[in-house]
């Protein structure tokens, strides 16, 4: 079933040039606008990220997650299809699903014990041939009641690489095709057939508007200013080696970086945030260990609009589920993996170097409370408009990082979707 109801919005907000540059407060604070971005952006026309094959590696295997606001179910069933269905029970609507994740034969509401297989479809419903009292029968559904009419909603799904996304819209283009040859190109980089592992995972919640997210890794200009362990120890830096890439409506984004090997440079010891004083208790948070999938890039930090971001930060990979929650805010998850074949050492280095993610990470942790600090400014003057004119007004993939290219590029897209009739 499709399930993609065409709703009508207010007018647009008022952008100062017809260019992306200079956006708009209101884009992050206005909550018509905000619905209007769940239903273009995350309930048609584009694929949301569910999760990770890992996840659910046997029959029966779920796991609960979102696709926008809407509350959705990851399940693997007895020949190890890939379902997701929505968590709104056909009878009277309960989001029947209360566990992060879990194993069963199938799935019962509480309410009314409404009965459905792995697969979503309607298998049982109580009384529904009515109550035998005193050789009568009472109740029960009407004659014309069919089960096959009243299944879950089954969303579209697409797996590659062992990731898995989902569509309400069962008319969505191919996931390839959404993301395009370049986006796709380095997809494939970090999802290229291994078998995953689960190392952990993250959550938190970020009191900021869902784009910021997107736009925070669009926007290579501050790793290199604000992070200040990124900064001291190198790791990123405004001269490394990079290219940003986007896809051809602008929508996804590779930041791809190359670490450099040359010393401190005068840009970075006159940054503010670097600190020549400090040090690691423990370097086995800088033990970097190349590695062939790598191809030369030590970082790649990709953005698939609208819901996720696939990290590889030298060693350390993760995906980054954004879950909106109204205008002001949204659940941030990370799934932190490796793979399956990766030694024991790796294994811990991996997870010592997801000590920089999260929301206490070395480096993350600067990230949310300044997306929390934009969102307090935004409210408080929702006339005016942020400036992303490093690099010039246009949208173009750049060979270096000194640019908001990208940001200009998703509110090209944004414009491009948001402004168009119904
Ligand atoms: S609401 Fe689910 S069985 Fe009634
Ligand atoms: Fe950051």
């Amino acid at each position: 079933m499709n399930e993609c109801p065409v709703t009508v919005f207010p007018p647009q907000i008022r952008w100062e040039t017809e260019g992306t540059s200079r956006i708009p407060f209101q884009a992050y604070t206005d909550e018509q606008i905000y619905r209007k971005e769940l239903d273009r952006f995350f309930y048609r026309n584009h694929w949301c990220y569910v999760g990770l094959e890992a996840e659910i590696p046997n029959a029966g295997d779920f796991k609960r997650t979102v696709v926008g606001e809407r509350s959705v179910i990851m399940v693997r069933d007895k020949d190890g299809a890939i379902h997701v269905v929505e968590n709104v029970c056909a009878h009277r609507g309960m989001a029947f699903c209360r566990e992060r994740d879990g194993n069963v034969e199938g799935f019962t509401c509480p309410y009314h014990q409404w009965n459905y297989t792995l697969a979503g479809d309607l298998q049982g419903v109580p009384f529904r041939r009515g109550v035998k009292q005193d050789g009568k029968v009472n109740g029960g559904m009407p004659s014309d009641f069919k089960t096959a009419d009243h299944g879950l909603t089954k969303l579209k799904v697409a797996r590659r690489g062992g990731v898995v996304f989902a569509s309400f819209d069962h008319d969505v283009e191919s996931l390839e095709d959404y993301l395009g040859p370049t986006i796709l190109g380095y997809f494939d980089r970090l999802f290229n057939g291994r078998a995953l592992k689960i190392l952990g995972y993250n959550r938190q919640r970020i009191p900021g508007n869902w784009k910021l997210m997107q736009e925070n890794i669009k926007d290579p200009y501050h790793p290199g200013l604000l992070h200040t362990w990124f900064v001291t120890f190198g790791l990123w830096r405004a001269d490394n080696k990079s290219q940003l890439l986007m896809d051809e409506r602008h929508r996804h984004a590779a930041m791809v970086s190359t670490r450099g090997t040359a010393g401190q440079s005068d840009q970075v010891t006159q940054v503010s945030s670097f600190k020549a004083s400090m040090q690691l208790n423990d370097a086995r948070f800088l033990d970097i260990a190349p590695e062939p999938w790598w191809g030369g890039p030590t970082a790649v930090m990709m953005t698939v609009f609208p819901s996720v971001i696939f990290q590889q930060q030298v060693n350390s990979v993760s995906t980054r589920h954004i879950q909106p929650d109204g205008h002001g805010a949204f659940d941030f998850v990370w799934t932190h993996f490796g793979f399956a074949d990766d030694s024991e050492e790796m294994t811990q280095r991996r997870l010592r170097q997801a000590n920089l993610f999260g929301p206490a990470g070395f480096v993350s942790a600067d990230d949310g409370e300044v997306i929390e600090f934009s969102q307090q400014a935004f409210e408080s003057k929702p006339f005016h408009r942020t400036l992303a004119e490093l690099g010039g007004h246009t949208v173009e993939d750049t060979e270096h990082m000194v640019t908001e290219t990208l940001i200009r590029g998703m509110y090209r897209y944004w414009r491009d979707v948001m402004e168009r009739e119904a």
